[in-house]
């Protein structure tokens, strides 16, 4: 279950799991920190996830900081990373958590792991590179009807001469082909030229 907690003066979401790294434990919880997580940014800034229980399709897994709070709530995290160094670290942050399911992949190309993925409550992507729009728009016949997916958009992987919140508007609007678009949150003050795309299937 996510809780929230008191760290510094401030609420943050934290969840009952095994540490990782140096992160913080207060009263058994991990803390989910909002300048470490852009999942925890969103939660902090009032965006809805219901993670509890849920089937979660990752795109952009990393070293899987993010997937490991996913994994404490969810019921699977089928997270996807396409670079060697961020997917190994991954590969051993899942070692101990028998809901995360690292897939060594290219986001771009879901048929390479379309055969291990159940249909999914929730997408989350965060892949931070240009066309993240298209690698939503490529992932979601994994979502259910009805299902939510939470597309980080880094304005500058786009175009770094861009004004951001243009950026936001083009990856909205594209993913308005596939998703009805609920809203789009800007992640400051946590992440600069960040936002996440709140959509429906
Ligand atoms: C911002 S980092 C992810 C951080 C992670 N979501 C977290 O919060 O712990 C973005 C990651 O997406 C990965 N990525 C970018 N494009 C990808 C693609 N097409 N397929 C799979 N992974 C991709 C990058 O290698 C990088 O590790």
């Amino acid at each position: 279950m996510m809780r929230w907690v008191e760290v510094d003066g401030e609420r943050y979401p934290a969840t009952q799991g095994e540490q990782l790294r140096d992160e913080r434990v207060v009263d058994g919880a991990r803390v989910w920190h909002p300048r470490r997580s852009k999942a925890a940014a969103a939660l902090v800034k009032d965006v809805e996830m219901p993670l509890e229980d849920a089937r979660v399709l990752y795109l952009g897994g990393g070293a899987g900081t993010t997937p490991s709070y996913v994994a404490d709530l969810a019921r699977a995290v089928y997270a996807v990373e396409f670079a060697p160094s961020p997917a190994k670290r991954m590969v051993e942050v899942a070692e101990t958590r028998d809901r995360l399911f690292p897939i060594f992949a290219d986001a771009r190309d879901p048929s390479e792991y379309a055969p291990v993925v159940e249909e999914v409550d929730i997408l989350y992507q965060d892949v931070a590179t240009r066309g993240q729009a298209e690698v939503a728009v490529k992932n979601a016949p994994f979502l259910r009807d009805g299902g939510r997916a939470y597309v980080v958009v880094k304005a500058r992987s786009e175009d770094v001469t861009a004004e951001p919140a243009e950026k936001y508007e083009e990856v909205a609007d594209r993913l308005g082909d596939v998703f009805d678009v609920d809203r789009t949150v800007d992640l400051s003050p946590f992440y600069d030229d960040h936002a996440v795309v709140v959509a429906r299937r």
